[in-house]
């Protein structure tokens, strides 16, 4: 048996995300593997991302359920199920109860396209361009009650362009994050990061000395 980290990663859409840790994980030397996709939304792109490599998929609709307990109860049967270790959230539009996310503390990451805490919510991208500030990007960490919320793993900053629109600007930020979801799995699988005092620490992190100044 592998003794690569299981993940289970959880979609609701197109899995660009998703695809980024197929891609890495196709790396014999990436420490985890995924065990299983989980949709909550019949017939996404995401699931041919899965089939195409040879990933188990499930579709637990929330739609099927009368209320969250009962379709979380489904998910986290399906996820101990498959021996999953890390739940990745990928682009999972649903929010979860306190209930899900305690069973699951320290064991489930998300991913958010904004230099968190800013942006919580939807529309990211839109906000932070009306709000003017000079760069956006995106956060993985760790999933707490509160949405958008826990101690942060990884982030990429984005500047943002004069010109940007909400599009231009999300497909930027998309670039990015395709990166730093697997870094963040990564650390994780290779036993570097640990959470003190609701922060992550990360054994042996190196960090550029370089400020990013925009404009320049
Ligand atoms: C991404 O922008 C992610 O940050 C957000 O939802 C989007 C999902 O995109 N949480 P994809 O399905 O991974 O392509």
């Amino acid at each position: 048996m592998s003794d690569k980290l299981k993940l289970g990663v959880l979609i609701s859409g197109r899995g660009s995300n998703l695809q980024s840790l197929i891609d890495a994980t196709q790396d014999p030397n990436f420490p985890a593997e995924i065990v299983t996709v989980i949709t909550n939304v019949p017939d996404v792109a995401g699931l041919d991302r899965a089939t195409k490599a040879n990933i188990p998929t499930t579709v637990i609709n929330h739609k099927d359920f009368d209320g969250r307990a009962p379709f979380e109860d489904a998910l986290h049967a399906a996820l101990q199920e498959a021996g999953v270790e890390l739940v990745c959230l990928a682009g999972f539009m649903r929010l979860l109860t306190d209930g899900f996310v305690n069973r699951w503390l320290d064991r489930m990451i998300n991913i958010h396209p904004s230099l968190l805490p800013s942006f919580k919510g939807l529309h990211t991208h839109e906000r932070a361009i009306k709000a003017g500030v000079r760069f956006s990007g995106c956060t993985i960490h760790f999933v707490r009650p509160e949405m958008d919320d826990g101690p942060i793993i990884a982030q990429a900053a984005v500047p943002i362009r004069q010109d940007d629109t909400a599009d231009s600007l999300a497909a930027r930020v998309l670039v990015e994050e395709h990166k730093i979801y697997p870094l963040a799995v990564r650390l994780i699988a290779e036993n570097r990061v640990s959470i003190e005092n609701s922060c992550v620490k990360i054994e042996g992190a190196s960090h550029s000395e370089q400020a990013l100044i925009n404009p320049n």
